[in-house]
């Protein structure tokens, strides 16, 4: 393996965090803002295996443009993959691996869409045991970087323990447990106990993730769980500088005109990573940024229907 740099983060001592991966929202651009306000570890949008397995010839290959990342401003970078067939993961390893050079590799036990669980991907994969552990050896086996897999508290009969029972022995080096169930979605309480003990089984690093919205809840999940660190999800959206907060161990309140410098911030960056596309897609990060704060719906209203930075610069300006 090289340099496992979880490792690396684990031997500071302090709360590992992790922008968590968000299909449609954690593309480069989110990941360099988040990054900016103390991200320790940054995880793509979810790609296809499959998708990268059929596709390896094809010159200009859409998911691995979807997951380039700009180096030495995506420290630490992880590319997260979905899918069922081993083969398809083995060689999206290889893949990924040699094209894109990331820190880590990630494989996905927890999307519950229906679409992905059908095809006996995300939840669909953590159910079935067998097929769980050969996709993860797969992975292993192709890539000398870091794997690492983010399950959920359960998916129908497989709960997390009996997942990473299954899964003892092979060098996984850390393990993200969004805390609820499948069947839970993404709302309800996360089970913080069900983290704590996942440590009696498993030795690499824990992540915490699920419900963490602000800094009060970060150290409610750090101290019920005695995890490595946390995956920050929807409550980095519209406030990436949560991060920070929850690393200085104080509560920021940035006023509305700073808020509006760091969502600009923002779509600079996507402008020129992404062009006219990217601003259409920031749309709805750009919705994130202004709620609870006065005139909000005013703001979502126009904000929806921006198609490039003058038109976001002019919103803001005109408060
Ligand atoms: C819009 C959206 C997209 C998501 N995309 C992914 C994904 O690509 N891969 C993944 O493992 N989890 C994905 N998740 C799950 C999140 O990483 C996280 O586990 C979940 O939102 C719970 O954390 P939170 O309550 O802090 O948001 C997604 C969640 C949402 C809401």
């Amino acid at each position: 393996m090289t340099k496992n740099f979880w490792l690396k983060l684990k031997a500071r001592r302090q709360p590992i965090l992790a922008l968590a991966p968000l299909a449609g929202f954690t593309d480069s651009a989110f990941r360099q803002i988040c990054r900016s306000f103390g991200a320790d570890v940054l995880y793509s949008e979810m790609a296809s295996a499959t998708a990268l397995y059929y596709n390896q010839k094809t010159k200009k290959n859409a998911t691995l443009e979807l997951l380039k990342s700009s180096r030495l401003k995506e420290k630490y970078y992880v590319v997260q993959l979905f899918g069922s067939n081993p083969e398809h993961f083995a060689m999206a390893t290889q893949i990924i691996t040699k094209k894109l050079k990331p820190d880590g590799i990630d494989i996905n036990f927890g999307c519950p869409v229906p679409k992905i669980i059908k095809q006996g991907a995300g939840s669909g994969l953590m159910k079935n045991l067998k097929q769980s552990r050969a996709v993860i050896e797969a992975v292993l086996a192709n890539t000398n970087l870091p794997v690492s897999i983010k399950i959920r508290a359960a998916a129908g009969e497989v709960g997390a323990l009996k997942f990473i029972k299954n899964i003892a022995g092979l060098p996984i080096a850390a393990l993200m447990i969004h805390a609820r169930t499948l069947k839970q979605g993404f709302a309800g309480a996360p089970d913080w106990a069900l983290v704590k003990e996942a440590r009696q089984y498993f030795s690499g690093v824990i992540l915490a993730n699920g419900g963490i919205n602000n800094l009060v809840e970060a150290k409610k999940a750090l101290s019920e769980t005695k995890a490595d660190g946390l995956g920050l999800a929807r409550g980095v959206l519209g406030r990436p500088w949560l991060f920070k907060e929850i690393k200085a161990n104080r509560l920021i309140n940035l006023k509305p005109k700073q808020i509006y410098a760091i969502a600009l911030r923002h779509a600079a960056l996507t402008q020129k990573l992404k062009g006219k596309t990217g601003i259409i897609e920031l749309r709805k990060h750009l919705v994130w940024y202004v709620q609870g704060l006065s005139g909000a719906s005013q703001l979502r209203a126009a904000l929806v229907k921006v198609n490039n930075l003058k038109d976001i610069k002019n919103i803001f300006s005109s408060i």
